[in-house]
């Protein structure tokens, strides 16, 4: 299976954006980390950040022809992006949202997230491991 790493805006400051919330960790690292737990779980992953709503969602409709799921950190789009949510339940391609931080915890305005109800499942609050539980998950439900 080929698997789709989503990072949406401002996610490309990570290491720099906020230490205090998002911690030290670089995208880099992040993309380093899901590449060596897809080789172990026996899949590839292809990431691509951008702070561009509509760039996020062509890469989407994309998808459909190279991947078989999205893993998706779609950061404040989370909270504003119906289109986002559209092209999610448009594709029907299996795909977890994750998130750094523990949203819930945070401001009420991050406590929404219009993407939920069109993904398998949400992990939020395990810093760059959300992303390894993420895959995981996808891997599991690929695979099962
Ligand atoms: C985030 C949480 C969002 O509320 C925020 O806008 C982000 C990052 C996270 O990974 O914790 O950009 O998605």
């Amino acid at each position: 299976h080929s698997i789709l790493v989503l990072h949406g805006p401002n996610l490309n400051l990570l290491g720099q954006r906020e230490p205090e919330v998002y911690g030290s960790t670089t995208l880099e690292d992040i993309n380093d980390l899901l590449k060596k737990e897809a080789k172990s779980l026996g899949v590839v992953v292809a990431a691509l950040q951008s702070n561009h709503e509509g760039s996020l969602i062509d890469a989407i409709h994309a998808a459909r022809e190279k991947h078989q799921g999205i893993l998706i950190n779609a950061g404040a789009y989370t909270h504003t992006s119906v289109a986002i949510r559209d092209a999610i339940a448009a594709v029907k391609l299996p795909t977890v949202e994750v998130h750094l931080s523990n949203i819930y915890q945070r401001e009420a305005f991050r406590h929404h997230s219009y993407i939920a109800p069109v993904v398998l499942g949400q992990i939020s609050g395990f810093g760059a491991e959300s992303y390894r539980l993420g895959l995981q998950a996808l891997v599991h439900y690929l695979s099962g």
